[in-house]
């Protein structure tokens, strides 16, 4: 389809990173930002972000005694994947919204392949068939020392399944996520997550502004030529509330 033809469609954004790198913390801050700018934005999360898919979240994070085989946590993850972009994330972005997802397809990677080793290429194809091949637009990797991370996390939440795994296991976790931005550096910015909150919220506005830009200058080519405003004022109308 021609960029003319193709049906209005928002933004998939991702958060991804190691533990307490700061995604909730970000994707609320960004919410918030596009918000106030008028959008209608979706924030969202994984694995969770439906009734059933959150039931999942809840018995994967569970810190039971019973060994989880890496497969059965992959088969959890994509289980919990599938009923999430049926249910909110694909009709979000049919509707034009913009979708902030706290973890996604990227998380599946780095977890269950780069940390656990199941194969990388078998994930990938897992991934399309949970997402029917839904990708974000773009997804930003929160960087930090694991240690870091986890000393942030102990200070505030009680420490679920995965957060009491190996420091080893994170930092291939944290490289796994570095690879990947090298893999996609088109659709993966590594956004350096030392900082404080607002110094991290002003590098994340920086980084999906152009994305802004993108979809405005879409909308503005879909609508007719008469109904068409001078480009000062063009919005992005099927993202706008
Ligand atoms: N840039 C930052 N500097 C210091 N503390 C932070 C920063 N970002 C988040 N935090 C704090 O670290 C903890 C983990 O952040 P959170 O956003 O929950 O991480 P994640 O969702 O990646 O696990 C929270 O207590 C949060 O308030
Ligand atoms: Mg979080």
């Amino acid at each position: 389809m021609t960029p003319r033809n193709r049906p209005p469609r928002g933004l998939f954004i991702t958060l991804e990173g190691t533990e307490g790198c700061g995604k909730s913390t970000q994707a609320k801050l960004l919410g918030e930002h596009l918000r106030k700018q008028g959008y209608d934005t979706v924030e969202t999360r994984e694995p969770g972000g439906t009734p059933l898919a959150e039931k999942i979240r809840a018995v994967l994070l569970d810190r039971a005694d019973e060994p989880v085989a890496p497969e059965t946590e992959a088969f959890l993850v994509l289980a919990a994947r599938r009923q999430h972009v049926a249910q909110v994330i694909a009709p979000a972005l049919a509707r034009g919204s913009l979708v902030l997802c706290d973890r996604f397809t990227d998380s599946t990677l780095a977890y269950q392949g780069y940390a656990r080793g199941l194969d990388i290429a078998t994930l990938e194809r897992l991934n399309r068939l949970a997402t029917q091949s839904l990708a974000p637009d773009l997804t930003l990797v929160f960087d930090l020392p694991v240690s870091t991370g986890l000393a942030r996390r102990r200070s505030t939440a009680e420490l679920n399944r995965l957060d009491r795994e190996s420091l080893r296991f994170h930092q291939k976790v944290r490289a796994g996520f570095l690879d990947l931005a090298k893999r996609h550096p088109t659709r993966i910015k590594v956004v350096s997550a030392r900082a404080s909150k607002e110094t991290v919220a002003l590098a994340v506005a920086r980084a999906v502004t152009p994305m802004l830009d993108k979809i405005r200058r879409s909308a503005a080519r879909n609508r007719p030529a008469a109904d068409r405003p001078s480009p000062q004022t063009s919005q992005a109308r099927h993202a706008v509330r």
